[in-house]
């Protein structure tokens, strides 16, 4: 594994940061810069070129419109492409500035715009404050402006390269000759795609005692196909041979390979390309957009029409904070219409403002929030529609859950793992979800999983400042909730993770947190879990539909102990789900011993003290006692 023989060596950071800071002039001698990292750290410094420098800069009409095109980043429609080419002024004008940025194809399209304003800002402010050319590449994004056409030019010019220390320890010369074969099938790849995006990943083999090379190649699209080629042909040679981790990067194209560690997504899990939701939603729309272009105000005479004016035929439910209704566009499109029923104390505004925020959050496993409509005291939240209804629809029902075969349910958990770590830690707004369970899962037409009714508390609360919180108006569904939520209103990050591990508990046993065994009704789900933990039977407990399909149980076993790990009684014992999305996808991994569950009664103890899970709080006894059982 790259892990256990890369060590990153930190003076090469501190000397690579120095000569960056104190010698930083745009001379060409800096343009290949190699630094020596390890394949877990992403964050190389970023790395700028600043070319034809001119005197009175900041007077010129040129910095103007540069100014003006930077600023304009962050309100782009935001494209699946990772790719964004702007322009200020007319063919004719000297001052016109052309710009283009680019991010890897792993970042959301919201980071992506994020990281290119960012870089943009950083150039234009700080790096190059004096340039009408000038370029800057960080490890997630590139960007560059010039007073030049950019545009459809290949530009190889600087180069930048980042590789990891170690050289191979397999048999050299094979190892570059099987390291070069997956790159070329990559770069053909790559070259062929199209005007919107180019780029291409996979993997392949490798030589012991490594197995598998992982790869990326990316040109940006507005390159011919020739030259994409050309331009990574050339990255292929220049680049250092033989190590374990490359990555390369020039203005027009960039390329990384890795040892045994898969950096990129797999397909399924990258936002999808679909047709930009505000095309769909457009004309439906009457003008009054608001000021995100991405969110849509709809009128409440085209809702009524829609759900039949909220005719009992169309109610799909009653969700935490409102109804939930089906509804058929005049285009034929269907959408779910959540109709708020709580009073927000918040004016028009403000709830707009939380709208859109909510709209921005983006994410393959999270449900799309098309638009809403305020008339009045009514306030609705339009989303997409989703035929397959929830994951609680098909996990508790012996016949359906039969079609959640193993692979759909690994791929359910890793899918909800990192909704919630996108919500969590990647998302422009930190989110804590509150009241995630199997009905808040919805499915779509290939059974993959979107999470529903985040952002809602958003909408009602305030005092969203602080790391912690406190809320008096506990929200969740009991079953689902922490402890420390449950009983004191105290949430955070790790109140979602406990949710979470009590749903992949329901998910492997395809029970409910209310379960019971027959033979013991004062054990619920997670207590029996437990026991059988301890008594070394936990596979008795695991879905037998499940168990039928041999060689899974070393997978199943190590889902459960992550649920485990998920729903342990204190919150700061439990996981990130930045490290539980880790441990779901590593192959192998030393998992840390799960101790007791929350809302867990101690052996020997009565169910007494366990309170009422559909209604009422837990003793708070039961709870504060089992903090002194020895982890
Ligand atoms: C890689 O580098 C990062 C930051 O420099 C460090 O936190 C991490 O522990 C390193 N990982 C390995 C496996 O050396
Ligand atoms: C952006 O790219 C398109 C081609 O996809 C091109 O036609 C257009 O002129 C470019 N826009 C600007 C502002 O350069
Ligand atoms: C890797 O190999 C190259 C060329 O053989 C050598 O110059 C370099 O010092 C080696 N690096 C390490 C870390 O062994
Ligand atoms: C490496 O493998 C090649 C053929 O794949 C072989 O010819 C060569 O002898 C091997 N070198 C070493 C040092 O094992
Ligand atoms: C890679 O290209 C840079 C110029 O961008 C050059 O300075 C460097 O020598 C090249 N390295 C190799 C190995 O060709
Ligand atoms: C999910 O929905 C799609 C499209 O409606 C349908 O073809 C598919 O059979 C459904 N899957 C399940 C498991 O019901
Ligand atoms: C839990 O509380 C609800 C409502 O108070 C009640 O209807 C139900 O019978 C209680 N269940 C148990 C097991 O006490």
């Amino acid at each position: 594994m790259t892990g256990s023989c890369s060590s990153s060596r930190p003076q090469h950071f501190f000397f690579f940061f120095f000569f960056f800071f104190f010698l930083f002039v745009p001379f060409l001698s800096l343009a290949q810069q190699s630094v020596d990292i390890n394949s877990s750290n992403w964050d190389i410094p970023p790395k700028s070129l600043c070319l034809s420098q001119q005197g009175n800069f900041l007077h010129s009409e040129f910095f103007h419109n540069l100014k003006r095109l930077v600023s304009s980043i962050q309100s782009l429609r935001s494209n699946t492409y990772n790719f964004y080419n702007l322009s200020i002024g007319t063919n004719s004008d000297k001052d016109k500035v052309e710009a283009m940025g680019l991010c890897n194809r792993v970042l959301s399209r919201v980071d992506c715009l994020n990281c290119i304003s960012h870089a943009a800002q950083i150039l234009t402010t700080s790096h190059c404050p004096r340039s009408r050319e000038a370029h800057i590449r960080t490890s997630k994004c590139m960007f560059r402006y010039s007073d030049k056409p950019i545009f459809g030019k290949l530009k190889t010019f600087p180069t930048m390269e980042a590789v990891n220390p170690n050289n191979a320890t397999a048999n050299r010369t094979d190892f570059i000759r099987m390291q070069s074969k997956l790159l070329n099938h990559l770069i053909l790849q790559a070259a062929r795609g199209d005007s919107k995006r180019k780029y291409a990943q996979g993997d392949g083999p490798a030589p012991p005692p490594y197995t598998r090379f992982y790869a990326t190649t990316q040109c940006t699209p507005d390159l011919s196909h020739k030259d994409c080629n050309r331009c990574l042909l050339y990255g292929l040679q220049n680049a250092t041979e033989g190590r374990i981790g490359i990555r390369w990067f020039c203005p027009s194209c960039n390329f990384q390979i890795e040892s045994d560690l898969r950096f990129f997504l797999l397909d399924f899990e990258y936002e999808p390309d679909g047709p930009d939701r505000s095309t769909i939603t457009g004309k439906h729309v009457k003008d009054s957009k608001i000021k995100d272009a991405q969110l849509f105000q709809m009128d409440i005479d085209t809702i009524r029409l829609a759900t039949n004016d909220f005719s009992p035929n169309n109610h799909l439910g009653e969700g935490g904070f409102g109804a939930v209704y089906k509804g058929v566009l005049v285009s034929g499109e269907e959408v779910a219409v959540k109709r708020l029923s709580m009073k927000s104390g918040q004016g028009d505004n403000e709830f707009i403002n939380e709208v859109s925020l909510v709209a921005k959050l983006q994410h393959r496993n999270l449900v799309t929030l098309l638009g809403f409509c305020l008339d009045g005291e009514e306030r609705l939240l339009i989303y997409e529609f989703f035929k397959n209804t929830s994951l609680e629809h098909y996990i508790f029902d012996s016949n359906r859950r039969i079609i959640l075969e193993w692979e759909t349910r690994k791929r359910i958990i890793l899918g909800v793992a990192r909704g919630l770590l996108y919500l969590h830690e990647d998302s422009r707004i930190k989110i804590i979800h509150r009241d995630l369970k199997a009905s808040n899962v919805l499915l779509d037409d290939e059974m993959y999983p979107k999470i529903a009714d985040f952002g809602m508390a958003k909408l009602f609360d305030t005092d969203q400042t602080n790391q912690i919180k406190f809320t008096s108006k506990v929200s969740g569904t009991y079953g689902y909730m922490a402890p420390e939520y449950a009983m004191n209103g105290q949430f955070s990050v790790k109140t979602d993770v406990f949710s979470f591990g009590v749903l992949v508990l329901e998910i492997i046993t395809g029970k409910k947190h209310n379960w019971s065994p027959e033979e013991e009704t004062s054990l619920f789900l997670l207590s029996y879990v437990w026991k059988c933990w301890r008594e070394g039977k936990v596979l008795n407990i695991v879905d037998p539909t499940l168990i039928e399909t041999k060689g899974l149980s070393d997978e199943i076993m190590k889902c459960i102990h992550i649920g485990l790990l998920c729903v342990q009684e204190n919150a700061e014992s439990r996981p990130t789900m930045a490290y539980v999305v880790v441990m779901l996808s590593a192959s192998s991994f030393a998992l840390p011993r799960p101790s007791q569950p929350g809302f867990c009664p101690l052996d020997g103890e009565s169910s007494s003290s366990r309170g009422n899970h559909t209604s009422s709080i837990p003793s708070f006894n039961s709870v504060s006692i089992t903090q002194l059982v020895p982890r």
